[in-house]
């Protein structure tokens, strides 16, 4: 049987899936990195269905149409910010893909695409959270047979890398 999860080095703004997933802020209301790529894409609409959202505290995530993106949804989750790995943030990166899988399965999704959360702006080092997010891929994947793919998106080659390593261990 083909693997459910793959990963794949693309701009995650580009990909046709049920859901795309945002590493927001705590606001909702867009920023740099792949936050501001989602909201430029979406365009106006998103930031204003944002805004009646009421934020989203880390770790959590919420869900909205995906407007203008060919994504239907966009899920935004809020990572940790990586501040040396003894103030919880393992357990709230993982509980940010949790949430995300908790959503995708409550709104009956096919296929959702990550990106490497909490790895640019946010600082998490990126083996640690590429172990987090494979093993949170693969239990989500062995409680949810309507969910049929998988993708972990990288930007770049390098962090392709280090999630297809993740993923062959996970
Ligand atoms: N497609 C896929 N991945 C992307 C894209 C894109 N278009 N743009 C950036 N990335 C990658 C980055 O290279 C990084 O590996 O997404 C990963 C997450 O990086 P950030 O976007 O910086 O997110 P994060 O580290 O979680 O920080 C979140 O940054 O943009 C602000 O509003 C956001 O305050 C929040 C913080």
């Amino acid at each position: 049987m083909p693997d459910r999860l793959q990963v794949v080095a693309d701009d995650i703004t580009r990909l046709a899936v049920d859901a795309v997933v945002n590493a927001a802020n705590e606001s909702l209301l867009g920023g740099g990195g792949v936050d501001g790529a989602i909201h430029r894409a979406a365009g106006p609409q998103l930031l204003a269905f944002c805004r009646t959202m009421n934020g989203c505290p880390t770790g959590q995530a919420k869900i909205t149409p995906g407007f203008r993106l060919p994504a239907k949804h966009v899920i935004h989750t809020v990572g940790p910010v990586w501040q040396g790995g003894d103030r919880g943030e393992p357990a709230l990166l993982a509980s940010c893909y949790r949430n995300c899988f908790r959503l995708a399965k409550e709104h009956g999704l096919h296929s959702i695409a990550f990106p490497a959360i909490s790895c640019g702006v946010y600082g998490y080092p990126h083996e640690a959270a590429a172990l987090i997010a494979t093993a949170e891929c693969r239990s989500a994947l062995a409680g949810n047979s309507t969910l049929k793919q998988v993708l972990l998106v990288a930007f770049d080659e390098a962090m392709a890398g280090v999630l297809r390593r993740a993923a062959q261990s996970a």
